[in-house]
């Protein structure tokens, strides 16, 4: 049997196979981040499907912290009904689902979140959108974990099977960790100790909160892409501190807003091609122990058979392979494929229904009738 299909554990939490959904916003929600009916249709899918572990498209732990229209939110106690039903579905397909825990900061815009200034740990400005976010006042800040904390208690709450801290991509902790966006002079700014002490005290509070069977997940840029940005000996430091503190699993990504070129790349369409932040697992696991997760192009069975037999990472993380394919695990398992059909043409984006669908096959679709 492929090592995809082996059981494993990522802290108490049993998984039936290797292969996790990566965190793929579905812009699904209501405006004030409610899940629809509609979303819960597409979660029951996806775990019907076969995928050992979900992780949610990103959610807002706070109003001003909203990414997009539709983001999901996990702000405030009104949104625990829809949020129940949406894990209620995965769980009765036999699936398992994280919730990913985010705050925009400065990759958002004030239309988005009530005509405010997106807010970031300095006022450094964003090169992909041109704004320039306010500097978070050093006690602006304990509110802001506790944003996070309230959201991750609240997803217990849901039945989640855990939480996953997204401190990639440019957002709010991955701004604090980048010493290219944190150009802070204060306990928050500085050294890698003192960049990594926002996600870290995030940690540790839900840890302390949750306790330690509860699982907590990270999703962590490697690299920045950003002359100043973070670099991969910081990121492996920051891994191991990570695990220090109870991580239960890392997903390695890199990259920014400016340069999502290089986080979700195109045309995937030969091996070679696949696994495009396999250098960087690597590398992590000579630091950490922890379970790691592999997530960027991957595409074929033998590929992803082979990131796990070479211990290089414990899982295998997909995004848009199962936005065209939510039944690919399944397909995978039975042999009826050995590789994604999604062609990495990066044109998803909603159906007539509003779904986040795969672009090429609604086009192939119309070409047909
Ligand atoms: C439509 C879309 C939405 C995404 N939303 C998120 C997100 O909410 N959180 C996140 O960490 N990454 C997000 N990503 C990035 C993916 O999780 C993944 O890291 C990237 O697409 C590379 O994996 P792939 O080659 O399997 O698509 C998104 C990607 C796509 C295509
Ligand atoms: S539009 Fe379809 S083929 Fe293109 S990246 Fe999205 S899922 Fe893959």
């Amino acid at each position: 049997m492929s090592p995809l299909f082996t059981p494993a554990c990522v802290g108490s939490l049993s998984l039936p196979n290797r292969i996790v959904r990566s965190a793929t916003g579905e812009k699904m929600c209501t405006p004030e981040g409610r899940v629809t009916p509609l979303l819960v249709e597409f979660y029951r899918r996806l775990a019907l499907g076969g995928t050992g572990l979900i992780i949610t498209g990103h959610s807002f732990v706070r109003p001003d912290g909203k990414a997009s229209d539709g983001m999901m939110g996990v702000h405030s106690d009104r949104m625990l009904p829809g949020l129940k039903q949406l894990v209620g579905a995965v769980h009765e397909a036999g699936g398992r689902v994280v919730c990913q825990l985010n705050h925009a900061a400065r990759q958002t815009k004030p239309e988005l979140i009530g005509g405010k200034r997106p807010v970031a740990p300095s006022a450094v400005t964003d090169r992909a959108s041109g704004l320039t976010p306010r500097e978070l006042r050093a006690d602006e800040i304990e509110p802001l974990i506790e944003s996070y904390v309230a959201a991750a208690r609240r997803c217990r709450e849901a039945g989640f099977d855990g939480v996953q801290l997204h401190c990639a991509h440019g957002y709010l902790m991955s701004e604090f960790i980048s010493p290219h966006t944190n150009r802070r002079t204060d306990e928050w700014g500085g050294s890698l100790e003192a960049r990594a002490r926002f996600p870290l005290e995030v940690l540790h509070r839900i840890r302390a909160e949750q306790g330690r069977d509860y699982p907590i997940l990270v999703k962590l840029n490697a690299e920045d892409f950003i002359e100043g940005g973070l670099i991969l000996a910081e990121s492996c430091r920051i891994a191991a501190m990570m695990a220090g503190e109870g991580i239960d699993a890392i997903e390695i990504s890199a990259g920014m807003a400016g340069t999502v070129d290089k986080i979700v790349r195109k045309h995937i369409d030969a091996p070679e091609k696949e696994a495009y932040f396999l250098p960087y697992a690597r590398e992590f696991r000579r630091h950490v122990s922890v379970p790691l997760i592999l997530v960027g192009g991957l595409r074929s069975l033998s590929v992803m058979a082979d990131v796990l037999q070479s211990g290089a990472a414990d899982f295998v993380s997909l995004s848009r392979p199962l936005i065209r394919e939510p039944e690919l695990p399944n397909k995978l398992r039975d042999g009826s494929t050995t590789r994604a059909a999604c062609i990495s043409c990066n044109c998803c984006g909603p159906d007539d229904a509003g779904r986040l669908a795969c672009t090429l096959d609604l086009q192939l679709a119309k070409r047909a009738t």
